[in-house]
């Protein structure tokens, strides 16, 4: 399993554990993190689950598609060097402890 810390935009913070494969997004799901929704099912198309990865992680994940850019931008929360849709980062052993900064909107 791989530990994952959602911080909420008000500082609360909740460390969960996901499958190693699945999707952030599918995690958080798991885990009933609100500011995930995952409308699209992890199609990259929706940017309901847009998150902020510290930067510390960002070795650890694959990198950014060209589509997450404009999908991250039509979605309604502020893009950051660090953005990402959860549903395009998969749970590894090498991003075990992943801390995850969450939108305050939502998505
Ligand atoms: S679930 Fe829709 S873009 Fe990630």
């Amino acid at each position: 399993m791989v530990k994952v810390t959602f911080v909420s935009a008000d500082g609360t913070s909740v460390e969960v554990e996901g499958e190693e494969g699945r999707s952030l997004m599918e995690c958080a799901i798991d885990n009933m993190i609100p500011e995930i929704e995952g409308q699209c099912g992890g199609g990259g198309a929706c940017a309901t689950c847009h998150c902020y990865p510290r930067e510390e992680w960002s070795e650890s994940l694959s990198p950014k598609g060209d589509f997450e850019e404009a999908t991250l931008e039509g979605g309604l929360s502020e893009v950051k060097p660090n953005s990402r849709l959860a549903c395009q980062i998969f749970l590894s052993a090498e991003n075990n402890g992943l801390i995850i900064d969450l939108p305050e909107s939502g998505y």
